[in-house]
């Protein structure tokens, strides 16, 4: 999605600018552009395209971008096409702005302007905003301006703009994150702080309804009542290194790698092999009321709902209460019946996914007590939570999730075995196994990248795939299936295997090839083969992944034997690889795949 970075200081603000926005790139976007303050005035550049683009039409229209101060943007379309004219910044002489989000009474905005004879040239929500101020301007000073436009408006919003008139960067935020980075004489702002950990670790998180005026040593912030307002500074220890691809092609194949890692990471501090889980004080929740809780809702979208889905029969065989796993778009504007004393959980690795975060919110206006499990620190869902459980996966850049995937289920089991501990089951058993698994997911992905690299290469050609699975390999399958469309657009479906009769066995043919997913587990596994014979049966091709083969079969990817309540853990890996290969051949955009965006921060 869109993302703004911008800079006041002593230096070239368009180094700064450019380096910012690569750093945003992996959100997804279709064009980028820059203003940067000079003498006379505010000069902006932009493209439809990729920052090299922008870098390229720089060096070619020769304009003038040496000042100091200045703001970025890459944009990801939701009003207007992905065009040069539809691009951010949005300026006029005095102002140029960068927005993030969506206004939502743009419109009635519009038809106002038109009454003051102030028209829009582009499509987009955002100009409006730019025209807002500059109405004002012509009647107060740039920071009134500024904020009785912002008054204006309704929607979501992070947005940054400079002016003509004074060399102060002004921002604003509401429901979309904004962030300001401290320097040395400098001061920087971005949507994420992965465009500016090259420059500084201490950053303020403004918080919906801030108004914030910045320069380079001074910071003044204003709360939604417009009362000058300290915010904490915090320091963020991700490092620029573990955000860079190091030495791999793609951050997808990177993070792929690093899953027994982020699952290592996310568990060793919080579990032992004495039967201890240290969770605590992170859940900060009375025990009595774990141990009465009698319904778990989980709400999350993409693959972090599919990390529900799949952790669903472990939390409810612990925890021994009903899990709904609900997507977010629905659960919002649905009318949830919440058991009495339910808890509430949210799944988001970006912590900033618009509908998973209204979900939230329609959660805790029902006084219900919620959890977040959220892997980018202090993002909006991980600070609207009651309480937040960090999967401590790094950075993910790649667009497609998947290192994020796995430490949130391991997170959801830790849950399960802390809320069944405290209902006196016994997890030793569990724990120990679950300090196992990232050595068992190092060895899966040794032992399946090669040989998942071959099958990728015969089956690239293919249009259509069908993935199944049963028991706890059905909500792999639907991610497998998902992670195959993201990156490759080859139309795939996961599906329940013993519901292939019921619909999808009309596709089988010799042109559609089926991904079985079954570890030797009764009766799932002789079941599924039932189903390979099905396939069989209509010329069908089968890939099956599986620690025990099947003459039946095209082409067997071997896993380990693993306690099946695991299996997700590993099942899932080749699935990714899957996906990554295919696309790799295909001589597609792994990292940003099109139409994708990293965080959804819009409806
Ligand atoms: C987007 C991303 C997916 C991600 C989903 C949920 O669609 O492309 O990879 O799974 O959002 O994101 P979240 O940050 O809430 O986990």
């Amino acid at each position: 999605m869109c993302g703004i970075v911008g800079y006041v200081g002593n230096d070239k603000a368009i180094n700064i600018l450019l380096k910012g926005l690569s750093a945003l790139e992996y959100r997804g976007y279709d064009s980028a552009g820059v203003s940067i303050k000079v003498n006379n005035g505010i000069n902006t550049v932009k493209t439809k395209g990729r920052i090299m683009d922008l870098a390229s039409l720089i060096i070619e229209e020769q304009i003038d971008l040496s000042g100091n101060i200045g703001i970025g943007h890459t944009r990801w379309a939701t009003h207007g096409i992905p065009s040069t004219l539809n691009a951010h910044p949005h300026y006029t002489d005095s102002v140029s702005v960068v927005h993030n989000g969506i206004i939502e009474n743009y419109r009635e905005l519009e038809e106002f302007l038109k009454k003051k004879n102030i028209y829009k040239k582009t499509d987009t929500d955002t100009e409006i905003i730019a025209l807002l101020i500059d109405m004002f301007l012509k009647k107060f000073k740039p920071k009134e301006a500024f904020e009785k436009a912002v008054a204006k408006l309704e929607g979501s919003f992070s947005i940054a703009a400079i002016f003509k008139e004074t060399d102060t960067i002004m921002l604003a935020k509401k429901d979309s994150p904004l962030v300001i980075g401290i320097g040395r004489h400098a001061t920087y702002t971005a949507s994420d702080i992965s465009a500016l950990i090259d420059h500084t670790n201490k950053f303020i998180f403004l918080e919906d309804g801030d108004i914030a005026f910045i320069d380079k040593e001074n910071i003044k912030i204003l709360d939604h009542s417009r009362k000058s307002i300290k915010r904490e500074i915090k320091t963020i220890d991700w490092s620029m290194e573990s955000a860079k691809k190091g030495g791999y092609k793609h951050f997808m194949i990177k993070e792929i790698a690093e899953e027994a890692e982020a699952v290592r990471n996310t568990i060793q501090s919080r579990i032992d092999a004495n039967g201890n889980i240290y969770l605590n004080d992170e859940i900060n929740m009375d025990e009595s009321f774990l141990k009465n809780i009698d319904g778990i809702t989980i709400v999350a979208c993409g693959t972090s709902y599919y990390a529900g889905f799949s952790a669903k029969t472990v939390l409810e065989k612990f925890t021994e209460v009903p899990v709904n796993v609900e997507i977010a778009s629905e659960f919002r504007y649905s009318e949830p019946i919440f058991s009495k004393h339910n808890l509430f959980i949210v799944i988001s690795q970006s912590g900033e996914t618009a509908d998973t975060k209204e979900s939230l919110k329609f959660a805790k206006s029902k006084r219900i007590k919620t959890i977040s499990i959220v892997n980018v620190k202090e993002s909006a869902i991980a600070r609207m939570a009651d309480t937040c459980i960090y999967t401590l996966a790094g950075p993910e850049i790649s667009v497609a999730s998947t290192k994020a995937f796995v430490s949130q289920l391991s997170v959801l089991y830790m849950l399960a075995f802390y809320i069944g501990k405290l209902k006196g089951k016994k997890i030793d058993k569990e724990l120990s196994m679950l300090l196992k698994l990232p050595g068992i997911m190092e060895k899966t992905f040794k032992m399946t990248n090669d040989r998942i690299k071959t099958v990728a290469e015969k089956y690239h050609p293919y249009k259509n795939f069908l993935y199944i699975g049963r028991g706890l390999m059905y909500p792999i399958a639907l991610e497998g299936a998902l992670k195959l469309k993201e990156i490759s657009y080859i139309h795939a479906e996961g599906y329940p295997a013993g519901e292939m009769k019921h619909g999808p066995i009309a596709l089988i043919d010799e042109n559609t090839p089926s991904v079985i997913i079954s570890p030797d587990k009764e009766p799932f596994y002789s079941k599924t083969l039932s189903n390979a014979e099905e396939i069989k049966a209509r010329s069908g091709k089968i890939i099956m992944l599986s620690d025990k083969n099947s003459d039946m079969v095209d082409d067997f990817i071997e896993l380990e034997e693993i306690e099946y309540d695991f299996s997700p853990f590993i099942y899932v890996i080749p699935l990714q690889l899957l996906a990554y290969y295919i696309a790799l051949y295909l001589g597609y955009d792994i990292d940003q795949p099109r139409n994708l965006a990293k965080s959804v921060t819009v409806e």
